[in-house]
């Protein structure tokens, strides 16, 4: 095995149709990132490999006979939770995608799809962060011998991290974002920090009044993992308390913050206070998704408008957002008033989702903080905008509240697995698997044209 192979993603294709294993096979055996291990024409063989594989990610049909795909998925997440499903089908059923999605499948490609989604696909979905669910599913199957310092423990002393984001834009994500920063500073006598991750138009700086003398890439610039003392140093303070990482302070110099450092850096943050609250804005790229993967609560603010409500629930129907445990996803309606709108009993009806909380609209209050740089939990701590947006902070969990869910997870997820259907386990177990722990063989004249574009590629493996 060379080092390439070591730190390639290793995918697994089940797929009982033989054309569509070898044409999926062809185009990944063009990236170097990517290997295939090994495919199956079943969904009871394709557990059985994936078990004896542990691959990053399974590619996996849904019609097939014996075992079909929603059920080979159930059982993959539950015996290799360091495999991820993505499921390619013909079908875009909406039901097809719930099963699915319920059965822990991480994406969903319709057939057909071209290359680029597929390697997309692949390496977004062996990117992002394992799940609470995930975890405590690794957990439950882990050997029981007490590590010295438990993963509970580890959840309960980083920091809890908040991400608030509004599909629609101009729905409050920055004034919802500051106000429960300064809420849960002041309620919890916690170590808060702000972190603006609208990367391209932020204006926590000035929600704040603040004139930070170092921003992201500054912070990021100086990211040494040895040595995150520095870190806290360059954060922006707030009489309040509550620190801030503003954003670049030109919108062209977001293009200079790389995601994977953003992300590294925030894992370190973790470390470093007791709340992280990332103000996500209103974009849903790359990696506003990893951050929503990486926090534990996702607060979607919304307003009374049928766009924001759509926007939300486009959001919600995607294949990651579905995968999130139950309760991490919190909706927040801004800017609710009893006279107009659409009421927070209907979105929740429409949506499927209760809205946990409605600010009531005030203009006033709101835009004379915005240009005063005071959060109205200073400048209006009577009104009732104030006191709805501090009793957000209620919906934040703290770490130890955390752990023990996590824990309570760990515990389901293990009584789930031994009350498994010991026999069919035992009967997929049992047979051979050592055949098919195979790339499928690409066709000689295939191989011929990799050579001749890729030359690099020939004898690999
Ligand atoms: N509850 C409220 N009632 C009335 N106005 C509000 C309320 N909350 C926020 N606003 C106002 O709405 C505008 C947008 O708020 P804010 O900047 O927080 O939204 P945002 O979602 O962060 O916007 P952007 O997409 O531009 O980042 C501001 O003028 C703010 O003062
Ligand atoms: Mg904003």
């Amino acid at each position: 095995m060379t080092d390439d192979s070591q730190s390639s993603i290793r995918v697994l294709i089940v797929d009982d149709n033989r054309l569509t294993v070898e044409n999926v096979a062809r185009m990944l055996s063009f990236e170097s990132d990517i290997e295939v291990v090994g495919s199956a024409n079943g969904g009871r063989k394709g557990v059985r490999m994936a078990e004896a594989l542990r691959p990053d990610v399974v590619l996996m049909d849904i019609n097939m006979p014996e075992m079909d795909g929603i059920e080979a998925c159930g059982l993959i997440t539950e015996l290799s939770p360091p495999s991820r499903v993505m499921m390619m089908s013909v079908q875009a059923d909406l039901q097809y995608i719930k099963q699915a999605m319920a059965a822990g499948a991480r994406e969903f490609l319709v057939k057909p799809f071209g290359f680029d989604e597929l390697v997309n696909g692949i390496r977004q979905v062996h990117e992002v962060e394992p799940s609470l669910a995930e975890v405590a599913a690794r957990m439950a199957t882990m050997a029981p011998a007490a590590p010295e310092r438990s993963e509970f423990e580890e959840v309960a002393e980083r920091a809890v991290a908040v991400a608030v984001f509004g599909p629609k834009g101009g729905v409050g994500c920055s004034t919802v974002a500051a106000n429960l920063a300064l809420a849960l500073q002041s309620r919890r006598k916690a170590d808060v920090l702000l972190v603006d991750g609208d990367l391209v138009f932020g204006d926590l700086d000035a929600l704040l009044d603040l004139r930070p003398s170092h921003r992201v890439l500054d912070v990021i610039e100086m990211h040494d993992p040895q040595d995150l003392g520095m870190l806290r140093q360059m954060m922006a303070e707030h009489s309040s308390g509550v620190r801030l990482m503003a954003a670049p302070s030109r919108p062209e110099l977001s293009e200079l913050v790389r995601p994977d450092a953003f992300l590294r850096l925030l894992r370190d943050l973790r470390g470093m206070y007791d709340f992280l609250v990332i103000d996500a804005g209103c974009r849903f790229d790359g990696l506003t998704q990893q951050v929503t993967e990486l926090v534990d609560r996702v607060i979607l603010v919304l307003t009374p408008e049928l766009t924001a409500v759509n926007s939300v629930y486009s959001l919600l129907m995607m294949s990651h957002m579905r995968s999130f445990p139950p309760g991490k996803i919190i909706l927040v309606m801004n800017k609710y008033s009893r006279a107009w709108g659409i009421s927070p009993a209907a979105v929740g009806d429409t949506i499927g989702r209760p809205v946990v909380m409605a600010v009531p609209a005030d203009n006033a209050v709101a835009l004379d903080a915005a240009n005063r740089g005071e959060p109205v939990l200073l400048s209006a701590p009577r009104s009732e905008i104030a006191k709805h947006l501090a009793a957000l902070e209620r919906v934040v969990p703290d770490g130890d509240q955390l752990a023990a869910n996590l824990e309570e997870m760990a515990q389901r997820a293990q009584e789930e697995l031994e009350a498994h259907k010991e026999a069919e386990l035992a009967a997929l177990l049992a047979e051979d698997v050592t055949a098919d722990v195979t790339a499928p063989e690409a066709a000689p004249d295939e191989r011929r044209g990799c050579a001749r574009w890729f030359p690099g590629l020939v004898g690999r493996g």
